[in-house]
């Protein structure tokens, strides 16, 4: 009998790849989700690319209900918990609906999980626990805090795991800090699709390549950077997804709490992203130099030395691939 691993946020951009990187390596994958950010549609189009589905349920992590009959009904070994709100700007006009969203869901599922014996859990951290980070590359002992709500939910929900831990145990959990995550499946069946304009970098660059917008505002050429403009680890969403797949497996090996920072550890800046995405689509990408966004920081990587060495994991896809599979995504 193969495993059963519940999904949490699996119809949306991160979920959905993970979701077929587990269906891939041989999981069966019960995913719930309340499509405030996605569409029921992913579920069929994951099929389609595995040849078998995931079990879709809608729902709300908020609802405890749901979340014990999920695991009364169906022998969940772990869960790979995604869902939860995601934009910083918007969490800074909400800050308490991200707080109920991102917190009080996970508390709930965690609560649930603990009555139902079920103690192995991958959360979705990010690396904005970071802050503006003093050194780079960024390892994890680095010192953490947050600048906007978003952040300060994902901190507080790493702390409620700790806490869970030194507690009893016999929890497995993984705190996964991701990077940028940028890309699609190379299919084009799946891949991110934001609501109204987007705040991210990679999207905004191939709506602005497909004429959807008319330019994008490159936020400062002033950083201390080489060209000025600000600096990222953008990971390929397929390695970030076969990123969860290795924690699963480490978790399976090892009885213990794990943190670790999933990226490519080089980082790219803004024009180099444009750059690359004209040269690697052949299409051309229109943008100005803007003022620099409220709370960004100048440069971000990571440090990746400690998911290589304990999940035997590195992320393979290129910058180049990264923008294909986008222009491809874009296009379909
Ligand atoms: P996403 O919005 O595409 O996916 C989140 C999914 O969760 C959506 O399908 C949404 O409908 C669902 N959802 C939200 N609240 C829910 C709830 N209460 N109950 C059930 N479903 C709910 O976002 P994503 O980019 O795939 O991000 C997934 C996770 O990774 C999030 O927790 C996010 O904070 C984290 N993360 C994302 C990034 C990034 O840049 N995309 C970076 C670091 C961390
Ligand atoms: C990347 C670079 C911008 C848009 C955010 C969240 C973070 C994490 C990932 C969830 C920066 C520049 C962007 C544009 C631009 N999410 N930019 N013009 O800010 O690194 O991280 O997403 O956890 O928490 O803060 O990503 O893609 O918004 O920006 O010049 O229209 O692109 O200034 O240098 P960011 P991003």
């Amino acid at each position: 009998m193969k495993e059963t691993i519940l999904v949490t946020g699996g119809t949306g951009f991160i979920g959905s790849h993970t979701s077929v990187a587990l269906l891939d390596a041989g999981y069966e994958v019960i995913v719930v989700d309340n499509l405030s950010n996605s569409d029921a549609g992913v579920i069929q189009r994951i099929e389609q690319i595995c040849s078998r589905g995931p079990r879709f349920i809608e729902g709300d992590v908020r609802d405890s209900d749901l979340l014990t009959s999920i695991f009364s009904e169906f022998a969940v070994v772990a869960v790979v918990h995604f869902a939860g709100l995601k934009a910083v700007g918007e969490s800074v006009q909400k800050p308490l609906e991200y707080y109920q969203n991102n917190v009080g869901g996970s508390l709930k599922l965690f609560k649930v999980m603990q009555t139902a014996g079920v103690k192995t859990i991958v959360f979705s951290s990010s690396a904005t626990v970071y802050g503006d980070p003093a050194q780079l590359p960024i390892t994890e002992s680095f010192p953490l805090s947050a600048t906007n709500p978003y952040g300060a939910t994902k901190l507080v929900i790493e702390n409620i795991l700790a806490d869970l831990y030194r507690a009893d145990e016999e929890w497995r959990i993984a705190r996964l800090r991701y990077f940028n995550p940028v890309g699609a499946h190379e299919s084009a069946l799946i891949g991110e699709n934001p609501k109204g304009v987007p705040d991210n970098l990679m999207p905004y660059i191939s709506q602005t390549a497909a004429g959807i917008r008319k330019e994008l505002s490159v936020f400062g050429d002033d950083y201390k950077t080489p060209d000025g403009t600000g600096i990222r680890d953008y990971i390929h969403v397929v390695d970030l997804a076969s990123g969860h797949v290795a924690a699963l497996d480490y978790l399976q090996r090892n009885d213990q709490m794990l943190t670790v920072n999933l990226g490519t550890g080089n980082g790219v800046s803004v024009l180099e992203m444009i750059n690359t995405f004209e040269s690697t689509n052949s299409c051309k990408v229109p943008y100005r130099i803007a003022k620099r966004r409220a709370g960004d920081i100048a440069r971000c990587w990571a440090d990746t030395s400690l998911a290589n060495r304990l999940l035997e994991w590195e992320a393979t896809r290129t910058l180049e691939d990264m923008c294909r599979d986008t222009w491809r995504w874009q296009n379909s």
